[in-house]
């Protein structure tokens, strides 16, 4: 029964619609939930566009919140460890249930375009650290998640699916309307804003960045502990970080690994030189006046 519910609510549909978003349909039946939901002052959200790091920087953050304490961070799946604002599938608790029995500080999970978060965190003025990757490999990535997690609707193929990414007619909507969102808001709101790129080029920059917006220190082999254990490598051996206890109903790891490559660029071995050429020519006009750059690789 458990696995005949999944499917019925869960598997393969098709997506509705949030305020002009495309979201899955269980998710918007949550919605009233989400929208009222009470943030405390010490919350600290994690935003991100699906596909772009935030498992990497979720690890990170509960690494940080734990002073390096590996034991520690393998008490419970990154899932359950950083609850997922809006995330509703029926036989699981929601997001929002999941964060009243979470103690405080907590870590908050969300892929909410900017418009859409509940209102409270910009009145408890709580920290934001928004985490952006190039849209080129957030749509390989997201291709290739949406084969393993049943979640999705069906992707099509690659073609078909890059064109309804750069339509914006995939789940959390128009790419470019979510990291150009967020870049904006980060004039009058205390957020930190990262790019993949860069954490894949320098992840101990990036942590001493993240530790001088929370005003932590931590001493110098702590941040070493927390770089190897936040490696692809290990990540993805670690159970309590590759996602691998999901329901297989839900995610099919034998499709695609959900810790896949881990990689920039990734997205050269999979564009035709015409697919290529198209959505440089689109990236250039949805991006143009924008002051928000993007490394390809
Ligand atoms: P790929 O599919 O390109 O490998 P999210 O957590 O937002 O869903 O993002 C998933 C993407 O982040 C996947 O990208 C995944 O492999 C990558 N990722 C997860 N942990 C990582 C790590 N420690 N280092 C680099 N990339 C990581």
């Amino acid at each position: 029964p458990l696995s005949a519910m999944v499917q019925e609510y869960a598997i393969r549909q098709e997506l509705g619609s949030l305020h002009g978003i495309p979201l899955y349909k269980s998710f918007i039946e949550g919605w009233p939930q989400v929208k009222a939901f009470q943030a405390c002052p010490d919350d600290l959200l994690i935003s991100t566009y699906p596909k772009s790091g935030t498992t990497w920087l979720s690890e990170i953050m509960d690494m940080i919140y734990h002073n390096g304490d590996v034991e520690k961070c393998r008490r419970d799946a990154i899932y359950n460890r950083v609850p997922f604002l809006e995330v509703k599938i029926s036989t699981e608790p929601s997001g929002i249930e999941q964060l009243e029995n979470t103690p405080s500080p907590r870590l908050v999970k969300t892929h909410l375009p900017v418009q859409l978060l509940p209102t409270s965190f910009w009145e408890k003025d709580c920290k934001i650290i928004y985490m952006a990757r190039n849209p080129k490999d957030v749509v390989i990535s997201y291709y290739y998640f949406h084969q393993m997690a049943k979640i999705n609707p069906d992707p099509g193929t690659k073609a078909e699916f890059l064109e309804n990414f750069m339509a914006g007619k995939v789940a959390y909507g128009s790419w470019y309307d979510h990291v150009c969102g967020w870049w904006e808001k980060k004039q009058e709101k205390k957020i930190l804003y990262l790019f993949y790129e860069d954490m894949k080029k320098d992840p101990r920059q990036e942590v001493q960045k993240i530790l001088q917006f929370l005003d932590k220190e931590l001493a110098e082999e702590t941040v070493e502990r927390i770089l190897h254990h936040t490696s692809f490598q290990e990540m993805k051996k670690n159970p309590a970080a590759n996602y691998e206890t999901v329901l297989p109903t839900l995610m099919d790891h034998s499709i695609s690994p959900f810790l896949r490559k881990g990689i920039s660029g990734d997205w050269k071995n999979h564009f035709t030189v015409a697919q290529n050429e198209r959505f440089n020519q689109h990236y250039k006009e949805r991006m143009a006046g924008s002051d928000l750059h993007f490394q390809m690789e």
